[in-house]
């Protein structure tokens, strides 16, 4: 049977990991803090000091210490973590590293997160799994924004054990009153934020006080040594559930006989003979067999990866959720999620992304963002978009309902990702909160006279024409002459214009981003009722986004979209000024004008593209009305 490979998945090296250490006891745990904190000599020195390494590796150390280090002769520990070349060169760590070590009383995992401000992405990956957060301050500098917005995805992600690592306490005399303040400090954030257990240490990690032995240096401090309190702290499991949820990786089909449903145990035992169903479809079977590479099982526990194979010939794909009949998860598509935002552009309410949740992927929406939240008050602040690092509570709207649990609940099925879908970068992590309205309890109604039968008596093909381009460009003017040929010949036929629009159904919305993004949304949901209605429409807005103008097409059946660049250059639009506001612009006194302060992205692959300074409107005009008589 073939088996998926775990190579170069780390959710899957670890569950791996954790299934040979089955019976020893484990501690998960992440490390936070800003560049200079000293996070990857801290993890460096209990690498080495635990006595893991091993000797080549020691030695390759040392060699590259002194080509690379900062620390003269002496091994620089950060070299160890911070894997990669270009990593070195630019002296930060820029991904999730998991480290597996180990001492005679515990095994370990620590995801290593890099703390550049704009790395704070790879913080949340690692800190979904964590069941403690090391959180490292530079003694001389103290709680930084950085150190709040850290601890505030912490207790997001329900992290309920904090290590406060004052570093560099030599750099500060190992001054008790210093330690003490940001000890202080700290302890007031941790009661806002409801972090339980907060153990503060005094550290030189570079030099090893107070790391695996007492500092001689620091007498007045009483407390638990960095290994010490990792191998002893007790950490209650974060929340995975009772009942049995496993999402599919992988439908596995080597030959006709076999069809198993492969992936992670993410909560309770399975086991063969169990009622089963298959969310979202709700479909039930049984379990027949519990398949791994050593042979069947008796039962299989969370974090087990197996191949199910049912009773019953279920259908169940990738992204699915098996999960125990007698209390499946809910299945809904509308949410209100808690966000951070990890993206340079900001986070647009209504622009389409991927959402990714175990391992279904689904398009999604932020409907709402319903508050942001300022790390250093915590306070609540109204939003419109979010910007990078920025963190949120917002309504969230799917395309597709999905098998979910409340983070609370269960983390793995309660956490995702959104994606962009133009760069297919992470652009925000989340957790789910609650669902706001059951998948199914909005039907479609279903009617008898369908856009085929509309558009036959109209003898026509409905189409949406959508003009894109600057502001004069001279998109209206190319419209109506083809509106009034397309009339001419006995066709059906609408105009949306901006301009008109935003008198009526668009007049509560403004210029900026996040106004435009909402425009574009409404007028193409416009758009697909008119070509529902049988008509051609011919849709004249700036449109200034790709990623809005794509959830338009998206929007449509394959052909019925036809996007025309009205590609007049800025200089020509402006010189043309029809309307004087380009003037008004430059005089700034209109503000986010596009081309002027706000962007213009141009269509890379329309179905049409017109240069309005090489032809005349009227044949312009003409070119779009052969391009409907071709297609
Ligand atoms: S869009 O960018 O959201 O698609 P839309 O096509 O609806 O814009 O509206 C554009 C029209 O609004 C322009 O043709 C212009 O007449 C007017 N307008 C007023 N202010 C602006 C502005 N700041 N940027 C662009 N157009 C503006």
């Amino acid at each position: 049977m073939n088996q998926p490979s775990t190579l170069d998945d780390p959710t899957a090296q670890v569950a791996t990991y954790l299934q040979q250490h089955e019976t020893k006891d484990l501690l998960r745990f992440i490390t936070c803090g800003s560049v200079d904190d000293g996070k990857s000599t801290l993890i460096g020195r209990l690498l080495h000091d635990t006595k893991l390494l091993l000797d080549d590796q020691v030695a390759a150390l040392e060699a590259d210490s002194r080509r690379h280090g900062t620390q003269g002769d002496d091994i620089d520990f950060a070299l160890l973590v911070d894997g990669l070349a270009a990593e070195r060169e630019q002296g930060i760590t820029i991904d999730v590293a998991y480290r597996f070590f180990g001492t005679d009383q515990r095994k370990f995992i620590v995801a290593d997160c890099p703390g550049h401000e704009q790395y704070t992405r790879n913080m949340a990956t690692g800190a979904s799994t964590a069941d403690l957060a090391i959180v490292l301050v530079d003694a001389r500098k103290g709680l930084l924004t950085q150190t709040r917005r850290h601890s505030y995805i912490v207790s997001l992600l329900g992290i309920r054990h904090v290590v406060l690592a004052i570093n560099k306490m030599d750099l500060v005399d190992y001054d008790q009153g210093t330690f003490d303040a940001i000890e202080a400090g700290y302890r007031e954030l941790a009661g806002q934020l409801g972090i339980p257990h907060v153990t503060a240490i005094p550290l030189s990690a570079l030099r090893g006080d107070n790391m695996l032995e007492p500092s001689a240096a620091m007498p007045w401090y009483d407390g638990p040594q960095l290994l010490g309190h990792l191998e002893t702290v007790e950490v209650e499991r974060a929340a995975t559930g009772e009942a049995f949820r496993m999402p599919v990786q992988w439908v596995c089909r080597p030959n006709h006989e076999f069809r198993g449903f492969a992936g992670t145990v993410v909560a309770g035992v399975v086991e063969p003979g169990m009622d089963i169903a298959v969310l979202p479809s709700g479909r039930r079977s049984k379990v027949a067999r519990v398949v791994t590479q050593d042979g069947d099982l008796a039962r299989a526990t969370a974090g087990q990866a197996v191949t199910l194979t049912l009773a019953d010939e279920v259908d169940a794909s990738r992204g699915d959720v098996i999960a125990a009949a007698s209390s499946p998860p809910e299945v809904a598509d509308q949410f209100a999620a808690h966000l951070l935002w990890m993206d340079d552009q900001p986070l647009l309410p209504g622009r389409p992304y991927w959402l990714k949740i175990g391992s279904r992927t689904v398009g999604a929406q932020v409907t709402e963002i319903k508050h942001k939240v300022d790390v250093n008050t915590q306070d609540q602040l109204a939003a419109k978009h979010l910007e990078l690092n920025e963190v949120a509570y917002c309504n969230l709207y799917l395309d597709q309902p999905v098998a979910f649990e409340k983070y609370a609940d269960n983390r793995q099925l309660g956490a995702f990702i959104l994606i962009d879908r133009q760069t297919n970068a992470t652009v925000a992590a989340g957790t789910l909160d609650f669902a706001l309205r059951r998948a199914g309890n909005i039907h479609w109604q279903h009617v008898d006279v369908d856009k085929a039968a509309r558009a036959r008596i109209k003898h026509q093909t409905p189409r949406c024409v959508w003009f894109t381009g600057l502001s004069g460009s001279g998109k209206s003017t190319i419209a109506n002459l083809v509106e009034k040929k397309l009339l001419a010949q006995g066709l059906h036929t609408y105009i949306l214009d901006g301009d008109n629009v935003r008198h009526g159904l668009n007049k509560d919305l403004g210029f900026t981003d996040e106004d435009r993004v909402e425009n574009i949304r409404r007028v193409a949901e416009v758009a697909r009722l008119m070509v529902d209605a049988g008509l051609i429409v011919l849709v004249s807005f700036i449109s200034p986004f790709r990623a809005e103008r794509r959830m338009a097409r998206e929007m449509f059946e394959i052909g019925e979209f036809v996007e025309v660049f009205v590609d007049t250059p800025l200089e020509v639009a402006e010189q043309r000024d029809v309307k004087g506001l380009y003037a008004k612009a430059r005089a700034g006194q209109l503000q986010n004008f596009t081309g002027v302060d706000s962007d213009y992205e141009p269509p890379t692959d329309p179905e049409l593209r017109l240069d309005t300074v090489g032809c005349s409107a009227t044949d312009a005009a003409a070119a779009v009305i052969a391009k409907l008589a071709d297609g």
